[in-house]
């Protein structure tokens, strides 16, 4: 007979690749430490209420202390045969302390024992991952301060538009990423409930005390409804979407430094510690670290799909579907994780090239719509100096040269309201200089942001 802890009821020992194929703790060993969390807050409301008794109770604290330390020790052995982590870990009680082990399972299921070890874990994970944007933050932010006046070309549909400067376009970044902080704290209110007290689905006739394990494990509250608590995973849904949103930005930026850091634009040169060489191209120093943040995004992206898919038909309440929530929850984790840190790390080592940086701004016309805000200044309909405008740039496109470079009477051509002055705007610091209001890019106002982001990281 099979030494299942459930295997009473059958007949024949269970397939030797059915089991392999049941099994979870080749992954779900990682959630050990919640288990055990979550056992030991479990036995003493036990103890408490008078359902096992106080004896049963040290026994089981002294137990799984012991296997924690084991654990930790990589002393442990999981058993496949054991099915989960769970089941490993119950099954080692009670070979310590016998019939105590057998009592810790009164009143609670692996349902909600699941539901509980994801909870703890996640909502450690996600404090984790918060730490790490405000480290890559503070990257962004340090860079930013070293660049709050260098200029180079902002970009509409990868054509030169108008300038900015490198501090403001790294600042977007900055706030891409207090918007997923934000989201990943929101995501944690919800993370943060007990589903233990629901059982398998219906609850127990136990007199159990939920709000005191609730309160024993740091959770603000109780899952409302037996049935929902072992059943949801929308919380994994919600922290995975979060996670494809930070990847997804990073993502973007790192296409910026791919493109950046090419010869034709040469803007950044991305230290040597995080791109590889080509086995046959001596020449090459190939951007690889943003390159597979890159492609990591679909990876992410494709487990909030896996995991969309995994809930959408399954009827209430638990299912074994769920077991699947696992892998692609911890690989998010992981990922996320490791790109995070690896990123903070790669903006340090990010040289600016400002010289290449600024002609380009300077070749692509983008002081051109300065031009038309300067005779709407003098007093000409924006839709006129719009068309005055790309008149001008036309011919200086046609001269193979800049609008600054062409001469006064030149310019006076287009219109006679072009005066001397117009030179001071068709300047790229007179541009950066004018877009002077809360969130635009001139030095002066970036120097604002980064004192605001600087308050929001301390
Ligand atoms: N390993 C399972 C999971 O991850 C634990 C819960 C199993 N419950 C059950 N009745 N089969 O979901």
């Amino acid at each position: 007979p099979s030494s299942k802890t459930w295997s009473g009821r059958f007949n024949e020992p269970v397939a030797e690749l059915v089991k392999q194929y049941t099994a979870s703790v080749g992954f779900d060993y990682r959630l050990a430490e919640y288990d055990i969390q979550g056992s030991l807050a479990h036995a003493r409301m036990l103890g408490a209420q008078g359902i096992i008794s106080q004896e049963d109770v040290a026994k089981i604290e002294q137990g799984l202390g012991e296997i924690m330390r084991e654990i930790h020790d990589g002393q442990f052995t999981w058993l496949l045969d054991l099915e989960d982590v769970h089941l490993n870990i119950e099954k080692r009680l009670t070979d310590k302390i016998g019939d105590a082990g057998k009592r810790l399972h009164t009143g609670r299921s692996r349902n909600d024992q699941v539901a509980t070890d994801i909870r703890l874990w996640l909502r450690a994970m996600v404090d984790d991952v918060v730490a790490r944007i405000r480290k890559l933050q503070a990257s962004l932010v340090d860079l930013a301060e070293q660049h709050a006046d260098t200029v180079m070309p902002g970009f509409t549909h990868l054509q030169v538009a108008q300038p900015v400067t490198f501090g403001h376009h790294l600042l977007a970044y900055f706030e891409m990423l207090q918007r997923d902080a934000e989201r990943l704290l929101d995501a944690r209110k919800r993370i943060n409930r007990l589903p233990l007290g629901a059982a398998a689905l219906a609850g127990t006739s136990y007199p159990i005390d939920r709000e005191r394990v609730a309160r024993d494990l740091g959770f603000e509250a109780v899952c409302e409804n037996s049935l929902d608590a072992v059943s949801d995973r929308d919380f994994v849904i919600e922290f995975t979407a979060a996670a494809a949103l930070i990847m997804t930005h990073l993502s973007r930026l790192s296409e910026e430094l791919i493109l950046w850091s090419s010869p034709r634009f040469a803007f950044v040169d991305i230290a040597d510690r995080f791109c590889t060489g080509s086995s046959i191209m001596p020449q090459k120093k190939n951007p690889d670290v943003p390159e597979l943040v890159r492609g990591k995004t679909g990876r992410v992206n494709g487990h909030l799909v896996a995991l969309l898919t995994l809930m959408k038909s399954q009827p209430l309440a638990y299912n074994k579907d769920n077991q699947e929530d696992k892998e692609p929850l911890f690989d998010t984790v992981d990922t996320l994780l490791v790109t995070l840190e690896i990123y903070a790390d790669m903006l340090r080592g990010i040289k600016v090239n400002k010289d290449a940086m600024r002609l380009a701004a300077a070749e692509g016309f983008a002081t051109a719509t300065d031009l038309a805000d300067y005779l709407v200044k003098k007093g000409m309909p924006f839709r006129d100096a719009h068309e005055v405008v790309a008149l001008a740039v036309r011919h200086a496109v046609e001269q193979g040269c800049d609008l600054s470079d062409l001469s006064l009477p030149q310019l006076q051509q287009f219109s006679p309201q072009i005066a001397e002055d117009v030179y001071q705007v068709l300047t790229l610091e007179g541009s950066l200089a004018s877009r002077n209001h809360r969130g635009g890019t001139a030095p002066a106002q970036v120097r604002e942001a980064l004192k605001r982001a600087k308050a929001l990281l301390a």
